[in-house]
């Protein structure tokens, strides 16, 4: 069976509109899918929206619109975030839509049939205002329950629960087994460290609670064996990532899933440090073992770091967002992208500013790929009439220079630069940077002026590989930098037939010395125009 490289992102909420936290990660898994058809493979990229749920119930009282209406209009603005910043997703997911719906609903009975979900009663103090159950954690330093939580009560209340402490050791094992179930490692660790402490006792709280009376939510999907209650939240929210790949949740048989499942999944997840324990470490890993998925049928997970804002995490209620529609708008959406994906590292927070954003685009993609770019094309008309000329003998170019080619390309074949976008990107503008230092030492302007004949040759030599290391940049910067990547082929007057389509770039064309002789560029024009900053 033909194996798709299936590529998720976490779902988002749709209680409040994006922000550039949001679109950091949906462009990391767009860049990520990219690197990988540009080796050639083939890739089903899911994203999509987290609807149901109490956090949207209460804005859209807040509103006071019907929830439905209320994430329809949330919806569209991720929708058209991801269309303005070239994120090329496969499948779309949707919480509240029927194919959904049908999969959590499949899935839970399943787990019910087979005496996994039992009904338990849960006694403890309630918030009215903030209609959920309190713990000790909420109490101030006075014992008490602070006055945000308005009306507190002594409550009873029935619900659903999922048998999850008994999976525990079956999750220690797995992960024990599987070096990277997590990365980067030190995530690893931290979910190790996290599943040590589930208490084997259900009766201590280990166990998950799945549901809420409806006479609390309703804005959810309603439990098939109970329909007095909506289900509540993660097995709705995490099932999306199979419920929109094929699944069928009415095979027990892992190997008998549709092809069409079996062929893409498991997927590689991508998510934030915040929802990984216990979220996806535990709570989904655990759910598709309980319900027949295989070790070697989990997926893997990719965690990163959160962008924050002067070192605080950026919040709707701190009033800190920063809105990335205005960012694209102010300076280009690959500026944005480029930024996003440039200046933190796989993994880790990093801490987002508009200056840092215009330091990189001016110093890296101005000053170093954009002005190789300016000056190659413009010596190549100046000196040779817009033609260039084939080396005839290869191995003219310095060693380290080739040196540095090669393995750059083989860094970005492997699998740890394809999780790290910052390390391809850094690579890459080296060996540009090595092109203008090039070009500086061999001073082509007084090439020009010799009367040698070996002068010429070596001036035409030297900007053959000049035009060749933007063809080859053009293609390594193509995942992060689709759109520029384009221009750099435009002006170079190469593959003119596949201008705007990703198929033009491809990872085999990465090979040197692909340019033909008497290849005619086309004009430069500035592909990266330097921002400047007004007072
Ligand atoms: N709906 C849940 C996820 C369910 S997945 C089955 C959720 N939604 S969210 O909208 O709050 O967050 C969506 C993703 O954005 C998460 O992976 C989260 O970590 C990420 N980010 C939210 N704020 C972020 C930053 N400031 N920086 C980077 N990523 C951020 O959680």
């Amino acid at each position: 069976m033909a194996k798709e490289f299936f590529i998720t992102t976490a779902i988002d909420y749709t209680n409040s509109p994006p922000h550039v936290g949001h679109a950091y990660e949906k462009v990391l898994a767009d860049v990520i899918a990219r690197h990988r058809r540009l080796k050639g493979e083939k890739v089903f990229f899911l994203t999509g929206v987290d609807q149901h749920g109490q956090k949207v119930q209460q804005s859209a009282a807040k509103a006071d619109v019907p929830p439905a209406e209320f994430v329809k209009e949330i919806t569209q603005k991720f929708v058209d975030l991801w269309k303005k910043l070239d994120v090329r997703y496969d499948e779309w997911a949707e919480t509240t839509s029927e194919r959904h719906k049908k999969v959590v609903q499949g899935i839970l009975q399943r787990l019910f049939n087979a005496g996994q979900i039992y009904k338990d009663k849960q006694a403890g103090y309630y918030s009215i205002r903030q209609e959920q159950f309190l713990t000790d954690k909420e109490r101030g330093s006075d014992g008490e329950f602070g006055p945000e939580w308005g009306q507190v009560e002594f409550r009873e209340e029935e619900n659903y629960y999922f048998k999850l402490s008994q999976h525990k050791n079956w999750l220690l094992r797995y992960i024990e087994n599987r070096k990277d179930a997590v990365i980067p490692d030190f995530r690893q660790t931290e979910l190790r460290n996290a599943v040590e402490k589930i208490s084997n006792n259900r009766q201590s709280g280990s166990d998950l609670c799945i549901s809420r009376p409806k006479s609390r939510l309703d804005w959810g999907i309603e439990l098939p064996f109970d329909k007095y209650f909506v289900n509540y939240v993660w097995f709705d929210a995490l099932t999306n990532y199979i419920s929109f790949a094929g699944y069928d949740p009415s095979i027990d048989d892992y190997a008998k899933q549709p092809a069409e499942f079996r062929e893409k999944w498991p997927a590689l997840q991508i998510i934030g440090k915040d929802i990984l324990v216990p979220p996806h470490g535990i709570y989904w890993l655990i759910m598709l073992h309980a319900i027949g998925f295989p070790d070697d049928a989990m997926p893997q997970l990719l965690v990163h770091g959160w962008w924050n804002l002067g070192g605080a995490k950026m919040s709707k209620s701190l009033g800190n967002i920063i809105d990335p529609f205005l960012l694209a708008d102010k300076y280009g959406v690959e500026a944005l992208r480029y930024y996003l994906l440039s200046d933190i590292v796989t993994g880790k927070d990093a801490d987002f500013s508009e200056e840092r954003l215009i330091e990189r685009y001016n110093g890296d993609l101005a000053n170093n790929l954009g002005n190789l770019l300016n000056r190659t094309l413009n010596m190549v008309h100046r000196y040779c009439e817009g033609s260039l000329t084939k080396p005839r003998k290869s191995g003219k170019l310095p060693t380290d220079i080739i040196d540095g080619y090669k393995q750059l390309i083989h860094e970005y074949t492997t699998a740890t630069v394809a999780v790290r976008p910052d390390v391809v990107i850094e690579r890459s503008l080296y060996l540009a940077s090595v092109f203008n230092g090039f070009i500086e030492s061999q001073s082509p302007w007084n090439l020009a002026k010799s009367s040698k004949p070996e002068d010429r040759e070596f001036l035409k030599d030297l900007l053959y590989d000049c035009a060749e290391s933007l063809r080859i940049l053009a293609i390594l910067f193509s995942p992060v930098l689709p759109t520029s990547s384009h221009r750099i082929f435009d002006q170079l007057n190469w593959k003119m037939e596949l201008s705007g389509k990703e198929e033009r770039f491809s990872l085999a064309d990465a090979e040197w010395g692909k340019l033909p002789d008497r290849h005619v560029v086309g004009k430069p024009v500035p592909l990266f125009p330097r921002i400047e900053i007004s007072d």
